[in-house]
């Protein structure tokens, strides 16, 4: 195994700090204690967290004419679960420690309890990481619901519906970006693994003979998607699944790795989930689950090739790999080196003073930008505190309105990596700005 690049020991302590000081992700219930590893998306980590989703789907749905979208129910009836194999095999094995009482994934704790190193233990137990719950206010066999562990199986229950009424043919795609639960036993790691979390999903139906060819092309074409957003190659890696390893349902799957501060772990899985899920929905349902090739007048069940992301995985990953701290004019700086498509506000409109006659034009300014970009104003604090705060929080552009606009109706442009300064007409901003974010 190759080890993962090595990073600041202090990485994610310093992620998480600033997430929270900053905005970006709350531990959620905090005035209560908190709650079992669940978390709020503060006001720039809801921009940083629709931004990651918008990038997915622009890529994954906008900019192709064989993927369409979807959004399901998120609880659905144990019909559902029980066909697509996960009320049986959804599980993890759990054992008590004899002495300390505390309960562990038995595959995550190599034979000695972490809390008090005994090695005595219960008999592993399965423990199903559906969350149950009831639908309608009578109790009973009936009512039970769960909430989807994943988004994919409301997209292989919608494949005849979408069939019909986009009148796709394969190879064709279902996308779908939304929340699942697990009841995770070792939710760790900050947003890593939590018992809520979102998905973005996409089933594309290839004809069965294809489905190789088209398991390598979407491994491509994920990675790529990450390194176009900006982590590093050398932050990235493809592991292979060994067969012995596979989940229930896959022919083949391969990791997309980053290299996560405690070494390579999974950002999304490519599976090739061959007619299982298609097979097994149709017949658990009576519904027939296929395409019918009017060309060659054959019926059959398509495979599914999946790509399965997770954005709130996918976000912690970007923070991390953006995070760096550099020195600019003699102070040390924390920078996120966020892709402008990411980053929670892509230009700060800042006045130099609180002078009225600044504020005017500034807000003029704002509004201007504002139809085009997510802004944020700041009039508080010196100048160079507030490009510091704005880079921290990984802001593009800081537009800057001194006491030469009211004369030269020009700004000062900064850019947060290089820190260069160039002076722009207020007239000409907009253009500027679309053509340094490559949006022109
Ligand atoms: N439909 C296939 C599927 O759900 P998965 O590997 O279990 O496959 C896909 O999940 C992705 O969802 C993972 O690669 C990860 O990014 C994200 N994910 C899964 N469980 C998660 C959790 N407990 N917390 C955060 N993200 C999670």
């Amino acid at each position: 195994m190759d080890a993962a690049p090595p990073t600041d020991p202090d990485l994610l302590e310093k992620v998480i700090n600033l997430a929270k000081r900053r905005g970006f992700i709350f531990p959620s219930a905090e005035i209560y204690g908190g709650f079992r590893s669940t978390y709020d998306y503060g006001p720039l980590g809801v921009n940083m967290l629709r931004n990651v989703k918008q990038a997915w789907w622009h890529s994954m749905v906008q900019l192709r004419d064989d993927i369409v979208g979807l959004d399901a129910a998120i609880l659905g009836p144990p019909a559902v679960w029980a066909a697509s194999g996960h009320l049986e095999t959804f599980t993890d094995p759990l054992v008590d420690c004899r002495k300390c009482k505390e309960r562990w994934r038995q595959d995550k704790i190599d034979g000695v309890c972490p809390n008090c190193g005994s090695t005595e233990f219960t008999e592993p137990r399965a423990f199903n990481l559906m969350f149950k719950t009831q639908a309608g206010p009578v109790e009973g066999e009936g009512a039970v619901a769960y909430l989807r562990p994943e988004t994919a199986q409301g997209i292989f229950t919608n494949f005849a519906n979408v069939l019909s009424s986009t009148r796709k043919k394969p190879p064709f795609g279902i996308a779908q970006i939304g929340k699942s639960f697990r009841n995770e036993i070792t939710p760790q790691n900050f947003v890593f693994r939590t018992r809520e979390f979102e998905q973005m999903e996409m089933e594309y139906f290839v004809p069965p003979a294809d489905a190789e060819k088209w398991y390598r092309y979407w491994i491509g074409v994920r990675y790529d998607w990450y390194v176009d957003l900006g982590i590093k190659p050398e932050q990235l890696r493809l592991h292979e699944h060994a067969q012995e390893d596979l989940s229930h349902y896959s022919k083949g799957t391969t990791d997309v790795e980053f290299a996560f501060p405690w070494g390579w772990d999974e950002l999304e899985g490519v599976a090739n989930r061959g007619d299982y899920d298609l097979t097994q929905h149709s017949n658990a349902s009576g519904t027939r689950l296929e395409y019918f090739d009017q060309g060659s007048n054959e019926r059959y069940i398509p495979y599914t090739i999946e790509p399965a992301a997770g954005a709130t995985r996918a976000m912690m990953a970007f923070l991390l790999a953006a995070y760096h701290e550099d020195v600019v004019e003699g102070e040390t700086r924390a920078v996120l080196r966020l892709d402008w498509r990411l980053a929670p506000n892509q230009v700060a409109v800042l006045p130099l003073s609180k002078k009225p006659e600044l504020e005017t034009v500034a807000r003029e300014v704002l509004s201007a930008l504002q139809a085009h970009f997510m802004c944020d104003y700041d009039v508080t604090q010196s100048i160079g505190r507030r490009y510091r705060r704005q880079d921290e929080v990984g802001t593009p552009y800081c537009v800057t309105v001194d006491f030469a606009t009211l004369d030269d109706r020009a700004v000062t442009v900064r850019e947060r990596d290089s820190t260069d300064q160039t002076r722009v007409k207020i007239d000409e901003l907009v253009a500027d700005l679309r053509r340094r974010t490559n949006q022109s």
